[in-house]
């Protein structure tokens, strides 16, 4: 493990052998919590159902950017949305179908990298991640350009990542994860490599204003931005998310923007 720079190619090779590494033990692990229809924001347990951030869905193109399992999809298309479902990695899309077989809820699923949508201009109403593809890549500011793209003027896009104040602390849900450690300004991705040196994940760090400052730059304008609060009675870890940890500070931030009507 490291923080170290890496090039864009590097990030993307790593995370799409990764995810795919990872399919079986990411839905092993939270294929329970996420379920095969619904849709969960974040390790807060924060649902679509309840938060209401998309808007209206029933009638309305939906893109879904790394979905992984496709849990979210799968519920938007029981609300009447018209969804896509893309993720860069074939061993989450391999879970995806399993859990339309599972589910009976099929959607159309896309594997294509979130920096080179290869969809058309402003062929959505809505976009929306819960952390895919975005604390992954190493341009998130081409996401939000390929986002804003793709969306109709007055589309929104709303994703959720890792709270950046995270970045200052240890991965570790327990006491230690409780100490700042790290400097909040060093935007060097945490990277970890097998022993030839390989790297096999990336993610990638930006602060509050740097995340605002890539919306803005792309054209959206930002409505709200979501700290979800740890709920009394949730009491399920999910690597670094923890009841101890939730209850001081936010492990996760909602940015909902939208695309200008003109
Ligand atoms: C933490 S998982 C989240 C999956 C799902 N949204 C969920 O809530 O379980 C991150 C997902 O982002 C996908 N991803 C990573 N980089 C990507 C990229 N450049 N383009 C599209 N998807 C990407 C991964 O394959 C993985 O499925």
């Amino acid at each position: 493990m490291a923080r170290r720079a890496v090039s864009p190619e590097e990030s993307r090779r790593a995370s799409r052998s990764w995810w795919d590494r990872d399919a079986d033990d990411y839905q092993a692990e939270h294929g329970t919590f996420l379920g095969d229809v619904d849709f969960r924001w974040c390790p807060e347990g924060l649902r679509e159902a309840e938060a209401g951030l998309l808007g209206p869905v029933a009638g309305r193109r939906v893109l879904e950017v790394g979905c992984g399992a496709a849990a979210a999809s799968r519920w938007l298309a029981t609300q009447h949305a018209e969804v896509v479902a893309l993720d860069l990695s074939g061993g989450m899309l391999r879970h995806a179908r399993e859990a339309a077989d599972r589910s009976g809820v099929h959607v159309p699923l896309l594997q294509a990298d979130a920096t080179a949508l290869p969809l058309a201009d402003a062929s959505f109403d809505i976009a929306c991640t819960a952390f895919g593809a975005v604390p992954f890549v190493a341009d998130s500011a081409a996401v939000m350009r390929e986002v804003y793209r793709v969306l109709r003027p007055g589309g929104r896009w709303i994703f959720a990542v890792t709270h950046p104040i995270r970045w200052i602390f240890l991965d570790d849900p327990g006491e230690n994860g409780l100490v700042a450690t790290h400097s909040y300004f060093d935007r060097r991705p945490y990277v970890e490599s097998d022993e030839s040196g390989r790297t096999t994940y990336v993610e990638q760090h930006r602060t509050l204003g740097d995340r605002i400052r890539e919306l803005v730059a792309a054209g959206f304008t930002l409505e709200d931005l979501i700290e979800p609060e740890w709920p009394p009675g949730h009491e399920e870890i999910w690597g670094q998310w923890s009841p101890l940890r939730g209850r001081i500070f936010p492990g996760t931030a909602i940015f909902v923007a939208a695309r200008p009507r003109s």
